[in-house]
């Protein structure tokens, strides 16, 4: 499996051959300036909740791309409604692709679309492949549900956002950590605005004093594994 940040929350899975895109922010993000969205692939977009700063481009790389959109029934209607092609799942259900099989999990979040259009619940994604298994925490406060996450998958790595303010903290990402039974951890959702700025060495020194890997990727910047 093979991850690459491209900022914010923006995400590109490739595992088995697939690509997958996740909550795709980035001609929003001046850090992301070097990321061309047209040149990315695409067979699946997740989104994990309708704001702003996660689906800004969903539509220039599902035209580019032919990607199914993958995300709760308000977030899919919104989109079928614009002509894109799209897979509705709701918390709880998991449902095989070709890649692996996705579970749609719970986020303690809001979820509005920058017009107003109601986003329903936000989630995250618990992935599972033939390789690897990964959580997807979307933006979330810290959730005792997270505790039921390992009772049914053994996580690889789990990507938390840590730049406070619109989510969980770094200290409550420790937490998490704790919970979902993982010890590797990709930051995300820091950094792309002043609300969220963050402290690169303070904060890996903090998941290290708890013997725990705090991953921080350079935007473009891919982790194999
Ligand atoms: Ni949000
Ligand atoms: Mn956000």
């Amino acid at each position: 499996m093979k991850i690459t940040f491209y900022g914010h929350a923006s995400l590109g899975i490739e595992v088995d051959g697939k690509n997958i895109i996740v909550d795709p922010f980035i001609t929003g993000n001046t850090l992301a300036d070097a990321i061309d969205i047209n040149t990315l692939k695409a067979d699946y977009i997740l989104l994990t909740h309708a704001h702003y700063d996660h689906v800004l481009d969903v539509e220039a790389i599902a035209k580019n791309t032919d990607a199914i959109i993958v995300s709760n029934p308000e977030i899919t209607t919104y989109y079928e409604k614009k002509g894109f092609k799209s897979h509705f799942m709701n918390h709880g259900g998991s449902w095989r692709f070709d890649f692996g099989t996705v579970r749609y999990v719970n986020a303690v979040h809001s979820s509005s679309f920058a017009d107003g259009t109601y986003g329903g619940n936000p989630g995250g994604f618990v992935i599972e492949t033939k390789s690897k298994n990964i959580y997807i925490a979307g933006d979330t406060a810290l959730t005792y549900d997270m505790k039921l996450i390992p009772l049914r998958t053994k996580l690889d790595l789990v990507i938390l956002p840590i730049g406070n303010n619109f989510t969980m903290d770094l200290e409550d990402a420790i937490v998490a950590s704790d919970f979902l039974e993982c010890n590797k951890i990709l930051g995300y959702h820091y950094d792309s605005n002043p609300y969220i700025e963050i402290n690169h060495e303070e904060s890996i020194r903090k998941f290290l004093d708890k013997k725990k890997e705090l991953l921080l990727l350079e935007v473009g910047e891919s982790l194999e594994f």
